[in-house]
């Protein structure tokens, strides 16, 4: 390998102290601007705080200033209009940093005083978390939405719930909706408590000692829109946490969407015939005609995967680095924009897909047999004062009679019933109908059509209230 390039004038942020220039393979292992390149409007806008800020400590003339905002702007519009990096832009702030200079030539040297890309990635990366996960916020509030509209219109829709994947108990259309909606609930609470996390300012803390210049971190904190500063620079530029909150957090909307997941595919197949999935959210086969796959749905179930690997990527490549920034730290971006990309896509495409499913309630309805409602069968014999182990003893007999007769449990005769339990009058067989069932459950959660009815409108409340 050749020994280091000869020092050429490219614009780099670094460099006086060497005799020649960074060797290839340095520079291309130490590039990450094809990563960080999407940092640009957070770099732009906490460069043109900090220039402000240096004006208020006197550093910058005020006119050095006004200049250097000014020309921040430009090379943000020149950015958005597709200026590209070149080879020697290591970074995205160097990229800035040159096409800074480009604008107001030599005045932009006196931006980089008092900062270092240290607290420079730190703030430029939280601003981002906060952008994104306010993004993320509001696709699983759109989400939610088209849940709620769903179970509006599956109040009256009965379908067995299962445990352990087997027919449990009856519930309305409308309860099993909204499961998923408050597991989605959580998750918001999560989002946010991430973005809270994200929301403290490293500004100021330079390369990791503190600023030798006395900007004003509280003034430039309100103004970048950070609720807070952080306390300790040497911490400020070595912590990712905010990182690992929002990978949490997004990896717990993206398990959640998997179990919808799990459940409409299972619904849509022709085995179960509860759903049928829309058009537009279809998939065919190249092979068999007759498909129609719900491709977002297994994306959806295959997503946490994706999100608990970036997840522990982070975790990992922070364990075990010394205190203060590292250059471990420049891999935590690819990890943070794959999870925020891959939930964005998903977001909207689970939400088509759930606005545009055809519920079959004839499927549902036939789908829940008698047996489901033995565990009424035996809360009647319990209101009889019969002790529900007694109970649950004698409608075990009749499913076992029921289950070897091949017949539900309805179709059993009388003496049957009398045999069981002596208690069992006429009426036991009224505690088979399922609307029995659901109507026995008003308590505060439970599947009863008041219960879901204050449920649903405790669902609308909070997506007005957060
Ligand atoms: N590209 C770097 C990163 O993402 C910026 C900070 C570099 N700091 C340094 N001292 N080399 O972490």
């Amino acid at each position: 390998m050749p020994a280091r390039k000869p020092k050429k004038q490219t614009h780099a942020l670094w460099g006086g102290r060497f005799s020649s220039g960074p060797h290839p393979a340095l520079e291309a292992v130490n590039r990450s601007i094809d990563v960080d390149f999407r940092l640009w409007p957070f770099d732009i806008a906490l460069s043109k705080a900090w220039a402000r800020a240096l004006v208020g400590a006197r550093v910058l003339k005020r006119a050095e200033g006004a200049t250097m905002r000014r020309g921040l702007d430009r090379v943000g519009r020149r950015i958005a209009g597709g200026a590209k990096p070149i080879r020697s832009d290591e970074d995205v702030h160097t990229l800035i940093d040159r096409l800074l200079h480009d604008e107001i030539g030599e005045v932009a040297s006196r931006l980089h005083t008092g900062r270092s890309r240290n607290d420079q990635v730190a703030t430029a990366s939280r601003l981002l978390t906060m952008d994104a996960l306010d993004r993320v916020l509001a696709g699983v509030r759109d989400l939610q939405k088209v849940y709620v509209a769903r179970a509006s219109g599956l109040t009256d829709a009965i379908m067995p719930a299962y445990t352990h994947m087997q027919r449990a108990q009856p519930v309305t259309g409308a309860h099993w909706m909204l499961a998923h909606f408050w597991a989605l609930e959580r998750d918001r609470v999560r989002l946010a408590a991430a973005r809270r996390s994200a929301g403290v300012m490293p500004l100021g803390s330079g390369a990791v000692a503190g600023s030798a210049f006395r900007v004003n971190r509280p003034r430039l904190a309100r103004e970048l829109g950070f609720h807070s500063i952080s306390a300790n620079s040497i911490d400020a530029v070595g912590d990712r946490d905010f990182m690992l909150d929002a990978l949490f957090a997004i990896s717990g909307v993206a398990l959640h969407l998997s179990r919808l997941a799990e459940d409409l595919i299972l619904y849509g197949s022709s085995e179960f015939g509860f759903v049928r999935f829309g058009d537009a959210f279809s998939t065919g086969s190249s092979m068999m005609p007759q498909k129609r796959n719900p491709d977002a749905l297994e994306l959806a179930r295959s997503s946490p995967a994706r999100m608990g690997g970036n997840l522990f990527a982070l975790l990992a490549t922070i364990k075990g680095t010394p205190s203060g920034y590292n250059k471990d730290f420049q891999d935590d971006k690819r990890p943070l924009f794959d999870a925020i990309d891959a939930m964005l896509l998903l977001l909207p495409a689970v939400a088509g897909t759930v606005r545009t499913l055809k519920f079959n309630r004839k499927r549902m309805r036939d789908a829940v047999s008698g047996s489901m409602m033995a565990t009424d069968l035996a809360d009647s014999l319990v209101r009889s004062r019969v002790t529900f182990r007694d109970a649950h003893s004698a409608v075990g007999s009749l499913v076992r009679e029921a289950e070897n007769a091949g017949v539900d449990i309805g179709s059993l005769p009388d003496s049957s019933f009398r045999a069981a339990h002596p208690l069992f009058g006429k009426r036991a067989r009224r505690e088979l109908e399922p609307e029995r069932s659901l109507a026995n459950r008003e308590i505060p959660g439970g599947t009863g059509a008041r219960a879901v009815a204050v449920q649903l409108a405790n669902a609308k409340r909070s997506l007005r209230v957060r």
